[in-house]
């Protein structure tokens, strides 16, 4: 039997376990504040920004939420975030990506408190996290981390396959899978967009992760007979009857689920654990600067 790994039940104790730090912390004077920043009117990016803003009340966390018109200068998001990052009230601060063209987006990266960079995108915190001792995991691969934990797939001497090299889930995903333990010691590989023979490296797998963008792009002849398949993909696609949309992953999921041994869907795998890992990164920020 395919183990369906289910990311709603997994965040839903990681918010348990956040909501009883929050207070701990509100009732010592220090209440944890996340300010999330959007300057773009993309649908996609207004509703996941919502969805972080409504995870931060469910868990006690104040939560701020700023738009920056997508047609104004580069320079009113960037005092924007000068301005949060002077705020002793706001611990966590999250530029919603990507932003508009005429935004360098690395400035934006650049411009966040190292201390308030709860995406864990700022280079000093790529570079810790790098060099082994990271002070935010990026929440996607944070998140998948904690779902292998939580459903015990060992990652000690496991091959694991990153399909995707993107900075926000392929690369930091990859870093920590190689770390010692405790949740590492996997042997991993990153494949990508000019990786010859992708089904030749994820049908050797023990854990594939699709990070890849493309709708059902990885199907079950790609997968090892028992083999873990973390879908990170979230995709809209046209529903066959071309009546309405629907979500898919990068993994085709019927296909996949009948030959692993466990299986995240989409949507209620990793997803829920990106926003879960997004408060307890704010969390872990409003600790080290009220110390
Ligand atoms: N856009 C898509 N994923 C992310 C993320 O993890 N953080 C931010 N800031 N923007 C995103």
């Amino acid at each position: 039997m395919t183990e369906i790994i289910d990311g709603n039940a997994v965040a839903a104790d990681v918010r348990a376990a956040i909501a009883d730090r929050v207070e701990t912390l509100t009732d010592a004077g220090s209440r944890p504040g996340l300010a999330t920043v959007l300057m773009s009117d993309d649908p996609a990016s207004e509703t996941y920004v919502s969805m972080k803003q409504r995870d931060c009340e469910e868990v006690g966390i104040e939560g701020i939420h700023i738009e920056v018109d997508p047609e104004a200068p580069a320079d009113e998001l960037y005092a924007t975030i000068d301005e949060l990052n002077d705020d002793d009230s706001v611990h966590g601060i999250l530029v919603q990506l990507p932003v508009p063209d005429h935004v360098d987006e690395r400035e934006v990266l650049r411009r966040i408190d190292p201390e308030k960079d709860v995406d864990g995108f700022h280079p000093e915190n790529v570079g810790r996290l790098v060099a082994g001792h990271a002070r935010f995991k990026p929440c996607t691969p944070h998140g998948v981390l904690k779902l292998l934990e939580a459903h015990d797939v060992e990652t000690e001497g496991a091959d694991a396959v990153i399909v995707g090299r993107s900075d926000i889930v392929g690369k930091p995903m990859a870093n920590l899978l190689i770390q010692k333990a405790p949740q590492g010691n996997a042997t991993v590989t990153v494949c990508h967009s000019r990786t010859e023979d992708l089904a030749a490296h994820t049908r050797n797998a023990d854990i594939v992760i699709a990070a890849v963008g493309v709708p059902e792009f990885i199907d079950g002849s790609m997968i090892r007979e028992g083999a873990t398949v973390i879908d990170v993909g979230v995709n809209r696609i046209e529903t066959d009857d071309g009546e309405g949309t629907e979500l898919v992953g990068d993994v085709e999921y019927d296909s996949a689920a009948d030959v692993a041994g466990a299986i995240t869907p989409v949507p209620g795998g990793v997803g829920p654990m990106t926003r879960a890992m997004l408060l307890y990164n704010t969390v872990k920020a409003a600790s080290l600067q009220t110390g």
